[in-house]
């Protein structure tokens, strides 16, 4: 069984707190929107699929707080409420497609119990699908994967970051599913650690070869030709191919060109933002504390300056391909990428 990472319940959400991994795997129930807000801001649930349907699940809640008796009065609390959960992050644009999807559904019924129901509804379904999407793209990725293949990962583009099965590791998951034998190497993903605070514990969880190393490894680790091939997750991709995800993944995928190793980005449609241009995107920047500790242990002088954007982004030229659930995009990605959604 993979982890669940977030599910509706008699009209709660219950989350796996990913604050407390590896050393509890703790749940915990939320019941008001300001709680979910507080989640992903804190990153007790993060991954851009997995916030994006927990702000779905956010204004779900949202309804079914309000009092409100008229239409106009629960949209505008709803208003409100899209407005606090999209204020939380700013990169992944799986958050505002939620946000998104459920106002509409909300705007189109007609009476306040019909909002209620419908938006519970949409966004248990858009988690449903959430885990119906992965497999699909992860079969398709398996495709590029050969029997006996050592893949590195970043981040955490797991179970653990969308609903469940993951993107990245979605793709890992279908090519064991499928027979071969497969090897994973997964960075430390500093400051955070979503790497081997989560990756290696969800591969291990689930009985996979897993080897941790640290971020500074990735160089040598391609040199002495330990990996052949890279798989990460993305947090926003623009039409032209421009990939979004976790600060580091540039970094990898310049040294994968430098040593001929393939690169893909694995990722649902819902992280395609095919509107906004480079100048539109906001790299989130956190606080210094992520980068001047390690747990509660200070790692660096008081008072430093420090310089923390969560986030980068890596040019299309350095990627090999993009997964998606409708097909795998390959340069040149303007015109691939369109027919992905042409597909749709
Ligand atoms: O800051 P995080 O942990 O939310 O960042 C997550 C990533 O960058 C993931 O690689 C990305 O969201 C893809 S998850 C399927």
């Amino acid at each position: 069984m993979t982890l669940k990472t977030l599910e509706w319940k008699n009209n709660s959400v219950i989350m796996i707190d990913q604050t407390k991994l590896p050393n509890t795997l703790e749940f915990v129930t939320y019941t008001d929107f300001n709680q979910i807000a507080d989640a992903i801001r804190t990153l007790v649930v993060r991954g851009a699929p997995a916030i994006g349907v927990s702000g779905a699940f956010g204004l779900a809640l949202a309804a079914l707080q309000s009092d409100a008796k008229e239409k106009d009065e629960l949209i505008n609390y709803l208003e409100n409420a899209k407005k606090v959960l999209f204020e939380t992050r700013p990169t992944a644009v799986n958050l505002a497609w939620g946000l998104q999807k459920i106002m509409q559904v909300a705007k189109m019924a007609d009476t306040v119990d019909e909002i209620r129901k419908s938006v519970v509804e949409t966004a248990k379904k858009m988690a449903d699908e959430d885990v119906q999407i992965n497999m699909s793209l992860g079969k398709n990725g398996s495709e590029l994967f050969n029997d006996n293949d050592t893949v590195l990962t970043h981040c955490n583009a797991g179970a653990l970051a969308t609903v469940g099965y993951g993107t990245a590791l979605g793709v890992i998951r279908a090519t064991k599913e499928s027979g071969k034998n497969i090897k994973v190497i997964v960075t430390e993903t500093r400051p955070v650690q979503q790497g081997s605070r989560l990756t290696a514990f969800e591969l291990k969880h689930d009985g996979f070869a897993v080897s941790l190393i640290p971020d500074t490894a990735v160089g040598y680790i391609m040199a002495n030709k330990l990996v052949n091939k890279i798989v990460v997750g993305a947090d926003r991709i623009l039409r032209t191919g421009r990939v979004y995800n976790k600060i580091g993944t540039y970094q990898i995928a310049t040294m994968a060109k430098q040593h001929n190793i393939p690169f893909y980005v694995a990722a649902p449609l819902s992280t395609f933002d095919l509107k906004s241009n480079p100048e539109d995107i906001i790299i989130e920047q956190r606080d210094s504390s992520e980068v001047t500790g390690i747990g509660d242990k200070k790692t660096a002088p008081d008072g430093i300056d420090v310089i923390n954007p969560a986030f980068d982004m890596t040019p299309p030229e350095l990627i090999s391909g993009i997964i998606t659930e409708n097909g795998v995009a390959k340069p040149p990605y303007e015109d691939s990428i369109k027919k992905l959604f042409e597909a749709n």
